[in-house]
């Protein structure tokens, strides 16, 4: 339920856009002058507003802090040749964080309040949208859990908040990927489908385990047996073999990605053949090992696809081929419809 939509504005003085390097932009490190804020509470959401970005005062019994009420989403916008500004497949983010929601028991936000804000919060800051090639402002709505209180128990008030930063490419090379057996990033019934903070928090220290051997990031599998692949670090894996695009079906444990959907759709309209099936981590070595697994590759929308160049199990390291086609051809697609360069046949992109 909303309380009366409207969205109230307060502007920075000065905006700090003259102090950003656009040439050398860094993941997550610069935001843009304003965020968005909404409050749940008496089983409403109330006061949407727009304010400067700045710290926030939380209660030190802040539900969040203490147990992971907690969810987040990941999206971007895009400037075309005219300088306008294009969402990349909004809805889907919209409904993805309801989904997340519920499994955390948060409130649910309301279409218009995640795109209502998302619209105002772009049309204010537009010129924190970088056009240079290979660069997008990242849109990170957050959603998470008010009530001071460290007894166990669903919150009943909640924030949502949407900040934005301006991105260029999250891995500047191919990255080293390990297979991991022992650490579990999501089990069956669990929240691995979910965007919620703390299967990211987790996947922390294997991760710093696996950067320690120099690789780069982990490719997860399963939590009961440990032999089949699961996702890649943040992402959703893909992997070439045979000529065919294999990847896991999503579900339980794996997050609905929205960069995977769209490249499973650009796959099959170029005649790729596409396998959403389990796959072993035997099959897949047995594959590197033979010569045809052809390519492997991350995707999601903060690094879009991440190509991988090894593949480490078991104390061995295996080197995939460096031509990496059908990656760049993915990167090459998305990036022509997200920047308006193509026409979006699909209804992929939202004007701002
Ligand atoms: C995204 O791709 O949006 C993610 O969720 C990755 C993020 C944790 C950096």
């Amino acid at each position: 339920m909303v309380d009366t939509f409207e969205i109230s504005v307060n502007k920075v003085a000065e905006s700090r856009l003259s102090k950003v390097d656009f040439d050398g932009i860094k993941f997550g490190r610069d935001y843009s002058d304003h965020m968005f804020m909404a409050d749940f509470y008496d089983g409403k959401w109330h006061d949407s507003r727009i304010v400067p970005f700045a710290p926030l005062t939380l209660s030190p019994a802040n539900v969040s802090l203490h147990y992971g009420q907690s969810v987040f989403e990941g999206m971007k916008a895009y400037k075309n040749a005219n300088g306008e500004v294009l969402l990349f497949r909004p809805l889907v983010n919209s409904r993805r964080i309801n989904i997340s929601a519920k499994r955390m028991c948060l409130a649910e936000i309301p279409e218009e309040i995640f795109m209502g804000g998302i619209l105002e919060l772009l049309a204010l800051d537009k010129d924190w949208v970088p056009d240079r090639e290979g660069t997008s402002l990242y849109i990170r709505p957050l959603l998470f859990a008010m009530d001071e209180y460290i007894g166990i128990k669903p919150s009943d008030t909640f924030r949502f908040m949407i900040i934005t930063c301006p991105a260029g490419a999250y891995y500047s090379r191919p990255v080293k990927v390990m297979i991991e057996t022992h650490y579990t990033r999501a089990v069956e019934g669990g929240t691995g489908f979910a965007k919620a903070a703390g299967n990211y928090g987790s996947s922390l220290y294997p991760t710093k385990l696996a950067q320690e051997k120099g690789y780069d990031q982990i490719i997860w599998t399963d939590a009961k047996s440990h032999e089949y692949v699961e996702e890649s670090g943040t992402m959703n894996v893909l992997f070439i073999i045979d000529d065919i695009l294999v990847t896991t079906p999503t579900g339980d444990t794996i997050l609905k990605g929205v960069t995977r959907d769209s490249v499973l759709t650009l796959a099959k309209d170029h005649d790729l053949k596409v396998e959403e099936r389990k796959l072993s981590v035997v099959e897949l070595i047995d594959a590197a090992k033979s010569g045809r697994l052809q390519e492997a590759f991350g995707v999601g929308t903060a690094a879009s696809i991440a190509s991988i160049s090894n593949i480490g199990f078991q104390e061995t390291d295996y080197k995939l081929p460096v031509e990496m086609l059908w990656a760049k051809r993915f990167t090459t697609w998305l990036d022509e419809i997200k920047t308006g360069k193509v026409e979006d046949k699909y209804g992929w992109i939202m004007k701002v």
